[in-house]
């Protein structure tokens, strides 16, 4: 019999947990014993996975001896708790929060970008990256290990399940107020979101960058293994359900034709083109990203202002690829290490 491994979901109940569940079984990971965890709130509830019921499992009194591999997802504080005493116990942690990312000692990895990465895990925790971030990452990779990247200008259209379960009932509900003549309270974002386009993710820096904005630089440099890389980044929430959308705008070291860039995108595992020049022949969340697992590109052309300049329209699932499907992801290429 093939082996197989005991895994844990934490923060299963949510829209990330949940997906990662789902993306388990579509790739058909070698799952033994599957532990879903959450918090006391819903312990006890119940999970369909293929013909399996689980029941949820308390996290704060969950022992973790045993455990093979342990997903994350159920926001910082909680990962900062416990991912080390997963790792502690044997596990390998693939962690969805923010919480590791910059740590030197932690890989930050991108399946598709530095799979390499994910082998030197000295603390047994590999970082997720946001979703933003893996997107571009996808679809930057290939041209900087062509040409290198002097500068990228980005402004991000986000949507609200990257906020949470939350996020997304208020849309909705914001949106059937409005087309009924009532008002729309915001209670998750600060302004309302029905709409509307918020240019604010995350907290406010000194700086006049916000924390969304800013793990795009840094993430960036850490992923691609170089931090003379300038990233300027504006994030912007707009009202749409599932998919995150970027217009990129890069500066390379060396000059790159579109034709070339396209050749380069073609060949990117992960990546699918979506490029031609007419009425609908590009991307989008609802027609092309929500749901599905590859990155987008389109709208790809020469910047008539730089002599080195190119732009492009990026989009991908938050939840799948931007969050879910890269850390199953990345699962499989810890259980590849043994294989
Ligand atoms: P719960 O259902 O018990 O609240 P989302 O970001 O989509 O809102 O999901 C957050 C996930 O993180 C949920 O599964 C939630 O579980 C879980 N979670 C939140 N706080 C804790 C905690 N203190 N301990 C364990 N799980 C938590």
């Amino acid at each position: 019999m093939s082996k197989t491994y005991t895994v844990a979901v934490v923060g299963a109940t949510g829209a990330v947990g949940e997906t990662m569940l789902k993306v388990l079984a579509e790739r058909q990971f070698p799952i033994g014993k599957l532990h879903v965890l959450a918090s006391e709130r819903s312990a006890g509830s119940k999970i369909d996975f293929g013909a399996r019921q689980l029941v949820v499992e308390n996290l704060a009194t969950f022992d973790p001896t045993g455990v093979d591999i342990a997903l994350f997802s159920a926001g910082g504080a909680v990962s900062k708790e416990y991912a080390p005493k997963f790792a502690a116990a044997g596990a390998v942690v693939i962690d969805n929060s923010s919480s590791f990312r910059g740590d030197a000692d932690v890989p930050l990895v991108v399946s598709e970008v530095n799979p390499e990465a994910a082998k030197n895990r000295p603390r047994g925790i590999i970082a997720n990256p946001n979703c933003s971030t893996m997107q571009l990452m996808v679809a930057l990779a290939p041209i900087h290990r062509a040409v290198g990247i002097e500068r990228i200008n980005i402004a991000t259209y986000q949507s609200v399940s990257g906020t949470g379960v939350k996020a997304m009932e208020e849309l909705g509900r914001q949106t059937a107020a409005l087309l009924n003549f009532q008002d729309a309270k915001p209670e998750v974002y600060p302004v309302q979101i029905a709409f509307n386009v918020i240019p604010h993710g995350g907290d406010f820096l000194d700086n006049g960058y916000t924390t969304e904005e800013w793990k795009l630089v840094t993430e960036t440099r850490k992923i691609l293994g170089d931090d003379s890389i300038l990233v300027n980044a504006t994030v912007v929430r707009v009202p749409v359900f599932y998919g995150h959308s970027e217009a990129v705008h890069i500066e390379t070291r060396e000059k790159l034709s579109v034709d070339k860039a396209r050749e380069l995108l073609a060949a990117q595992p992960g990546l699918v083109l979506v490029d031609e020049r007419k009425a609908g022949g590009y991307p989008t969340p609802v027609t092309h990203a929500s749901g599905n697992d590859p990155v987008y590109v389109g709208r790809l052309r020469e910047d008539v202002s730089h002599p080195r300049g190119l732009d492009m329209w990026v989009v991908a699932d938050n939840i799948r690829k931007g969050a879910a499907t890269n850390a199953v992801q990345l699962a499989e290429l810890v259980i590849a290490e043994t294989a």
